[in-house]
């Protein structure tokens, strides 16, 4: 089954919407010349919700898409510090960032929650990069499998089982997020085979069309190694992302170029 590479970064609460617009400028002058010519891939940019519409605006027309770091539930509403898929979609996202672990640590996102926003995800038709993984402990105490199956069984009755087959689950190890330290890539294959298993069981045929990426300390000194793995579709990038030659580069090492 062939699947689409596809390249996020996710900038986090990284840069103004000045320095978006600057990065927008230059990812476009970068890939200009015969880059164009590269069959088109997914190459997604996060940024912080204010530079949604600025960057989709700058990106618009290339290959690029834009996507959000989470979305709030509902359409609108009196619920301050919110914003909606509704909203998101309207400023130009067609992606969004569900689960991250740093939602799950420091915003209280529960699995339930996590199962909420992918319906939300769905009704507003953005593509949702679902994030799951098992912290250094659960890692150190040979949880990772229980943990991880937890997380995509929660996901798997939120949505109608053919809306599996554009989702994205994106497998980071908490203890690889912006350290340095990455799992070996026939490891991180094997979780792959392990979640796109779980999905086909419950779900069938949408599994083989569900995209699976590894994120956790990406640059372009490994991204090669992990898009490689039959079971990973491509990689999920936040430190090494925020610095646009080296975003180019690991695309175009993800093309093959
Ligand atoms: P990192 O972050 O590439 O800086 O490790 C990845 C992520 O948290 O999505």
């Amino acid at each position: 089954m062939a699947r689409n590479p596809i390249l996020v970064a996710n900038w986090k609460m990284y840069k103004t919407v000045e320095e978006a617009r600057a990065y927008g400028r230059e990812l476009v002058r970068l890939w200009e010349g015969p880059r164009r010519d590269i069959p088109a891939r997914d190459l997604v940019i996060c940024p912080p919700f204010l530079s949604v519409w600025a960057l989709s605006q700058r990106l618009s027309g290339s290959i690029f898409q834009v996507g959000g770091q989470d979305l709030a539930l509902g359409q609108e509403g009196a619920l301050t510090g919110a914003v909606s898929g509704y909203l998101l979609r309207d400023a130009g996202a067609q992606y969004v960032i569900l689960g991250h672990s740093e939602r799950r640590q420091h915003f209280g996102e529960t699995d339930a929650v996590v199962a909420a926003k992918l319906k939300a995800s769905y009704d507003w038709r953005l593509t949702p990069i679902v994030c799951i993984g098992e912290s250094a402990e659960d890692y150190m105490e040979g949880r990772t499998e229980a943990v991880l199956r937890r997380q995509v069984e929660a996901l798997l009755g939120a949505i109608p089982s053919e809306g599996f087959a554009q989702v994205i689950i994106a497998y980071e190890p908490i203890w690889a997020i912006g350290t340095g330290h990455v799992p070996l890539p026939d490891a991180v294959n094997d979780i792959g085979q392990h979640i796109r298993q779980w999905v086909r069981d419950a779900l069938g045929d949408p599994a083989e069309h569900m995209r699976i990426l590894y994120g956790g300390s990406v640059s372009t000194k490994n991204i090669v190694d992990f898009w490689r793995q039959p079971e990973i579709d491509g990689a999920l990038v936040g430190g090494a992302s925020l610095h646009v030659r080296e975003f180019v580069n690991m695309a175009l090492m993800h093309l093959g170029d």
